[in-house]
């Protein structure tokens, strides 16, 4: 390992699955914020990434054998689980999290684990069946009861193509958690996170418009897209203002959430929140309010049904697009169309002033209310035309184009 004056140390145990090879953009963005990774690859881990590549990113070596004769005489495996801040195991499988709760030591992985007298943090991944099975839960309760200390597993599609909780953890998402555990000084970060010091403002959910104060107009929107964005920004570093109308879901991680009603709200606090780099406009804003909103009940027995009139809202995406100099140097509106996507779609990004537009095609099942997208990235100049996809998934993937665009 190469040694960094002053500088923290990761034991790293990549154990076997599909997800392994995310423990080489981990190595990566450790050492790229000056932190020392010395890894240990179990005998499921090296089916899937090599020695050779975890070497490389690592500048270290490679413990792979416990009863390797040569690496007992250069550093005994009860030195080497002490040899570090803290042990990372990325990806936890089933196995090594099994091993670590009752006690096995039968590897240089599990014995580490037991040997160790430094925190543990372990990012697990295995197929949604496996990490909901009774066998995996109760394992992971004894190891929490020990000390230590999980991230993940992300819910999402899977590898096997199933879905549900047990994807590791994006290698951001584990750093993040690695650099806390590390107390590691906030420049480090600073350096790895693709989106870091960048500010990313997005709007989600519905707005509610009061016609009295028991009635109103709304739009439907789960919120669920444009929270999924948030959180995969705020993963990716980024500082996240998340405008949001009336949801029921949690706020993502590291998230901060204005909440508003009304679209006029929503404006207001949308212009509070720039200066921002990038502004993703993913609320389903009511078009129309009434232009006099009643101050009490209105009854049936008063002269039948009201006669409303109604006005527009402000389009707040069109005037965040249009505000000069505190324009978002990325300005992404949404779409949601029922025909014709991309021409509505062009002509939007056209209307609005936005760089992007990612349209979907709302009269697909599944898509209002539910978990999938199929949507279309919509550019000045090019169309793309992704697969359908978990809204995470789609969430990851333009947070991911973002920080490329920024
Ligand atoms: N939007 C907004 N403020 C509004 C209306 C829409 O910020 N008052 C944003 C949405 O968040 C979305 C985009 O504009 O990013 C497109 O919304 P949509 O409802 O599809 O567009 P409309 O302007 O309502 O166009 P149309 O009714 O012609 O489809």
């Amino acid at each position: 390992m190469s040694d960094i004056p002053g500088g923290k140390r990761v034991l790293l145990i990549v154990g076997g699955g599909v997800a392994a090879y995310k423990a080489l953009e981990l190595t990566r963005l450790l050492r790229k914020a000056g932190i020392g990774v010395r890894p240990i690859l179990t005998k499921a881990g090296a089916e899937f990434v090599t020695p050779l590549s975890l070497a490389a990113l690592s500048e270290d070596k490679v413990y792979d054998d416990l009863f390797s004769l040569t690496d007992e005489a250069e550093m005994g495996h009860i030195q080497l689980s002490r040899s570090a801040d803290l042990v990372v195991v990325a990806p936890a499988t089933a196995d090594l999290i099994a091993k670590a709760a009752n006690g096995l030591a039968g590897d240089l992985a599990s014995t580490t684990l037991l040997a160790t007298d430094k925190p543990v943090l372990m990012a697990p991944a295995m197929n949604v069946r496996m990490w909901l099975h009774p066998a995996v839960q109760r394992n992971v309760a004894t190891l929490k009861a020990d000390g230590v200390s999980f991230v993940g597993p992300d819910e999402g599609a899977m590898a096997c193509g199933e879905f549900g909780p047990g994807r590791l953890a994006e290698p951001p998402e584990i750093f993040a958690a690695i650099v806390k555990m590390l107390n590691a000084p906030a420049e480090e970060i600073f350096e790895a996170w693709p989106l870091a010091g960048k500010h990313a403002l997005v709007t989600a959910g519905p707005t509610f418009e009061p016609i009295d104060p028991v009635r109103g107009i709304t739009n439907r929107s789960s919120g669920r897209q444009g929270y999924a964005i948030a959180g995969a920004l705020a993963k990716l570093g980024a500082k996240v203002t998340l405008v949001s109308g009336p949801v029921s879901l949690p706020t993502p991680p590291g998230v901060e959430r204005i909440d508003v009603e009304t679209a006029r709200e929503m404006l207001a606090a949308a212009q509070a929140a720039l200066p921002a780099d990038v502004g993703v406009f993913v609320a389903a804003v009511a078009d129309w309010r009434v232009d006099e909103v009643f101050g009490s009940k209105l009854k049936k027995d008063k002269g039948g049904p009201p006669a409303l009139t109604f006005v527009e809202n402000p389009d707040i995406l069109a005037t965040l697009a249009a505000s000069g100099p505190n324009r978002p140097k990325l300005v992404v509106g949404f779409a949601a169309e029922t025909d014709d996507v991309e021409a509505h779609a062009r002509a939007k990004l056209a209307r609005k002033g936005c760089d992007w537009i990612i349209a979907n095609d709302v009269t697909e099942p599944g898509v209002m209310g539910g978990t999938e997208n199929a949507v279309l990235l919509i550019a000045k100049d090019h169309t793309e035309r992704w697969e359908r996809a978990s809204k995470d998934d789609v969430a990851r993937s333009i947070a991911q184009r973002i920080a490329e665009a920024l």
